[in-house]
C-alpha cells in the first residue's frame, strides 16, 4: 500500500483573459500549494475500488481519480485495477483543487506503483487531457500558469506564510463561475507585474472570478467584508470559490457550520511527492 499526502492548491491571483472557441478561458495565475490535504491510499488489485470517509464526493468512474487511473491504463497500455482510498480534508467546490490534486496524486501513485517508467514532466502533459489544474501539481508547488491553467512555469518558493481558508457552507460550480464571467467588469491589470510584485515580496491577491461569484452567492462578498473587518490585510477568494483566503493577522470570527482552517504555503522536492 502507498500512502500519499494530496495538497489543496489557493490561486494568489487570478487574471481570466479572454473566452476561447473551444469554451474554455485562457488565465494567468500564480497558484500555490498548501498544507491543507487529504491522504490518499493506493494499491494495485483486480478492479478499480475507490472508497471515502466523505458522502460528498462520486466513487465511480466520474471521480477524478479513476479518471487518473483510466488516463494512465490507455497511455501505458498496462493492465490493472486501482483500489484508492481517499480521506477529504479538502472541502469540495471550494477553488482549492481538491479533485484535480487528487488527480495528480494518483498518476504518480500509479508511476511509483510500477517502479517509475514515465518522468513526471511527460505525467503532467498526460493530466491537462481530464483537466485544467492537474499539470500544475507536477511543479515544486508554486508557479505562474496560462492557457487554461495547464502551462505551468515553475518558479522559486515564496516566503512561508500561513493564513486563513474559510468557506461558506454554500460551494460554488466553475463552469457556472466562468460562464458568467464578463472581461468588462474587471480591471485590465497586467499579471506579469502581478507576478513582479509578488516575487519582490509586496504582493496583491485578486481573483477576477469574483465579480461572477459574488452576483451568484452575494453573501459571500458580505463574509469577505465581514473578514476585512476582522482585522485579515487582504481577503481574496481562491479559484472559482467558495472559499477565501485571509492574510495577515486577523482572527476569524465565529462562524458554525462554515470551514475555517489554519494552513501555509508547502513546497515539494523534484525527486518526492509533497509531505
Ligand atoms: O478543466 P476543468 O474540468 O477543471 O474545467 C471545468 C469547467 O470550467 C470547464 O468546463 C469550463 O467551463 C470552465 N473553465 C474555463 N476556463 C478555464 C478552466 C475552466 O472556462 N481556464
Amino acid at each position: 500500500m502507498l500512502t500519499l499526502r494530496s495538497p489543496a492548491k489557493v490561486n494568489l491571483f487570478l487574471r481570466v483573459l479572454e473566452r476561447r472557441p473551444d469554451g474554455y478561458h485562457n488565465l494567468a495565475s500564480l497558484f500555490q500549494t498548501i498544507s491543507l490535504s487529504d491522504q490518499l491510499h493506493f494499491s494495485l488489485d483486480e478492479k478499480d475500488l475507490l472508497t471515502s470517509n466523505s458522502s460528498h464526493i462520486p466513487l465511480d468512474h466520474s471521480n477524478l481519480i479513476l479518471k487518473a487511473a483510466n488516463l494512465f491504463r490507455q497511455k501505458t497500455g498496462y493492465q490493472f485495477g486501482l483500489r484508492a482510498h481517499v480521506e477529504k480534508n479538502i472541502p469540495i467546490q471550494s477553488g482549492l483543487g481538491g479533485g484535480s490534486s487528487n488527480a495528480a496524486t494518483t498518476l504518480w501513485a500509479l508511476n511509483a506503483l510500477f517502479k517509475n517508467p514515465v518522468t513526471s514532466k511527460e505525467l503532467a502533459s498526460w493530466a491537462a487531457e481530464i483537466g485544467s489544474d492537474i499539470s500544475f501539481f507536477f511543479s515544486s508547488g508554486t508557479a505562474y500558469c496560462t492557457g487554461r491553467g495547464e502551462v505551468v512555469e515553475e518558479l522559486p518558493s515564496l516566503a512561508p506564510t500561513s493564513f486563513w481558508i474559510i468557506k461558506p457552507p454554500e460551494g460554488l460550480s466553475t463552469a457556472v463561475i466562468y460562464n458568467n464571467f464578463k472581461p468588462h467588469l474587471v480591471p485590465a491589470r497586467d499579471p506579469r507585474s502581478a507576478l513582479c510584485d509578488c516575487l519582490a515580496g509586496n504582493p496583491q491577491y485578486f481573483n477576477d472570478l469574483e465579480v461572477p461569484a459574488f452576483a451568484a452567492l452575494p453573501s459571500l462578498d458580505v463574509l469577505r467584508k465581514r473578514l476585512l473587518d476582522a482585522g485579515f490585510s487582504q481577503v481574496v477568494m481562491s479559484g472559482s470559490g467558495s472559499s477565501l483566503f485571509c492574510i495577515g493577522h486577523g482572527t476569524p470570527p465565529d462562524l458554525p457550520n462554515y470551514f475555517c482552517k489554519q494552513t501555509h504555503f508547502l513546497n515539494r522536492h523534484s525527486d518526492s511527492w509533497y509531505s
